[in-house]
């Protein structure tokens, strides 16, 4: 059977990166968080007190980083982690979780420069296909050729309440109407900002998971995966 370059794209706590992960395991796909990588680097530059706004800073701070991601280790995953992020060679898995590190996440990936950098090296990563990868502009931008590409969502109130249980479960103390601003906040600059924003590709396939869990919108998207490999491996067998 081909191997599928799968993209998954959605807003913040639609269940991206859970069923993403869920998605790669069952096929023995690679599994990539594409907004890890902004996360990992909107650390670096609230650590270096870079501003979060400001094409030349942020793009050279880009390129002078090296992001990597790997699978989880057993414990790592057991605590709820689905790729395990390295900045600079550093483990920051759990750092780059904090509301402060997506809000800044959303603020310097407004940045065409630093998009660039980044999109390069998921390209690279995501090449020869065999692939899940998540974020918000993978079927658009990064692999507007995917096989398959779904539209994740949820709604606000949801991905939310989602989210907000995360929190708790590590002892933060937001409460679920702090959660929901910060939720929002970062939906409106990931849809509304001019380059690569938040949008369902016209070829998307729109999953509303509101009401679903992650096993059954995972099984879902692996069904519609099987479908696409089955349509490409009859093409393939016609023009041989
Ligand atoms: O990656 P994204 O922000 O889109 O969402 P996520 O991190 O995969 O999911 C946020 C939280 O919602 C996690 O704790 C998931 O376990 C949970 N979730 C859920 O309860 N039901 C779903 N259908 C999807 C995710
Ligand atoms: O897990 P959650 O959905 O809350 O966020 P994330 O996927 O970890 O992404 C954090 C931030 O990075 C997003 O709010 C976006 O601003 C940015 N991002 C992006 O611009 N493009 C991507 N492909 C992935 C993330």
């Amino acid at each position: 059977m081909p191997r599928l370059t799968i993209a998954i794209d959605g807003p913040a706590g639609s269940g991206k990166s859970s069923v993403a992960r869920r998605v790669a395991a069952m096929l023995g796909y690679l599994y990539l968080d594409s907004g890890a990588m902004y996360r990992a680097l909107a650390l670096k530059a609230l650590r270096h007190q870079v501003a979060l706004e400001g094409e030349s800073r942020l793009e050279a701070l880009a390129k002078e980083t090296h992001i990597e991601l790997k699978p989880p280790r057993p414990e790592q995953e057991a605590a709820g982690a689905k790729n395990c992020v390295f900045l600079d060679g550093t483990d920051v898995t759990e750092e780059i979780r904090t509301p402060e590190v997506a809000q800044a996440a959303s603020r310097l990936a407004t940045t065409a420069g630093v998009r660039r950098v980044l999109v390069t090296e998921q390209q690279r990563a995501g090449a020869g296909g065999g692939v899940v990868m998540e974020g918000r502009d993978i079927g658009t931008v990064v692999f507007p050729g995917a096989e398959l590409k779904i539209f994740l969502d949820a709604s606000p109130e949801e991905r939310a309440e989602r989210r907000w249980k995360e929190h708790q479960e590590k002892g933060e103390k937001m409460t679920l109407a702090e959660v929901f601003d910060e939720v929002i906040e970062r939906d409106r600059r990931d849809r509304e900002r001019k380059v690569s924003p938040l949008v369902r590709a016209a070829d998307a396939v729109l999953v509303d998971n509101t009401a679903m869990g992650i096993e059954e919108t995972a099984r879902l998207i692996v069904m519609l995966a099987q479908d696409r490999e089955k349509e490409l491996a009859k093409t393939a067998r016609r023009e041989a």
